[in-house]
């Protein structure tokens, strides 16, 4: 199925327990800074579409599980709230070129430092909403490529989420560049169509 970021919400409101996840995530959805994230590019797809898809999954594998969903919601939907876009985008380029980030060396690769990066950066524009949890499942979420797994159980949650709904969402193939251990090439369009 082919949705765009509003039917992606559509889609989501078709479930039981969408008020209950939409509550603890709206004001972040709604803010400025994340909205930016429609622009950031995740492989085919964009930021804010794989983190909403991220931040539903966990929140139901820890309603299923009874552990706290509000953490997992949160926590999902800000895992890769890193400040700066590492891939090219020709309408984020001409709204905001600061959002952009130069290039890189193999040690400052996306894959080995955007967790870290985006569990200091939610704390800049989310200051409310500061957890140890939500900032531990963020900075770890990346196990095992980062070495260091995520001290609670939320934080398991959001790791195994996001990997679930990376295979669903991926060519196999392009794993290495969508982990930053390959450079991607620039991408001109905007990503407006996904898949689900
Ligand atoms: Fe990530
Ligand atoms: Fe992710």
């Amino acid at each position: 199925m082919l949705i765009n970021d509003e039917e992606l919400i559509l889609f989501l409101k078709d479930n039981k327990l969408f008020n209950e996840w939409y509550s603890y995530v709206k004001d972040i959805l709604k803010s400025e800074e994340f909205e930016k994230r429609k622009l950031y590019i995740h492989h085919d797809d964009s930021v804010f579409h794989h983190c909403v898809l991220v931040s539903f999954e966990s929140f139901m594998i820890a309603r299923k599980i009874h552990v706290n969903a509000k953490i997992c919601a949160i926590a999902g939907l800000l895992h890769d709230f890193y400040p700066k876009a590492w891939q090219y985008n020709e309408e984020l380029f001409k709204k905001y070129p600061e959002c952009l980030r130069t290039k890189k060396s193999v040690f400052r690769m996306h894959g080995f430092v955007h967790a870290k990066e985006a569990s200091e950066n939610y704390q800049i524009y989310y200051p409310d909403i500061i957890d140890k949890r939500i900032t531990n499942a963020i900075k770890n979420h990346m196990f095992p490529l980062t070495i260091v797994p995520p001290l609670y159980i939320e934080g398991w949650i959001v790791s195994i989420a996001d990997k679930l709904i990376t295979i669903k969402t991926i060519n196999i193939k392009t794993v290495p560049k969508l982990i930053g251990l390959k450079e991607q090439g620039k991408v001109l369009q905007k990503t407006k169509k996904y898949k689900v």
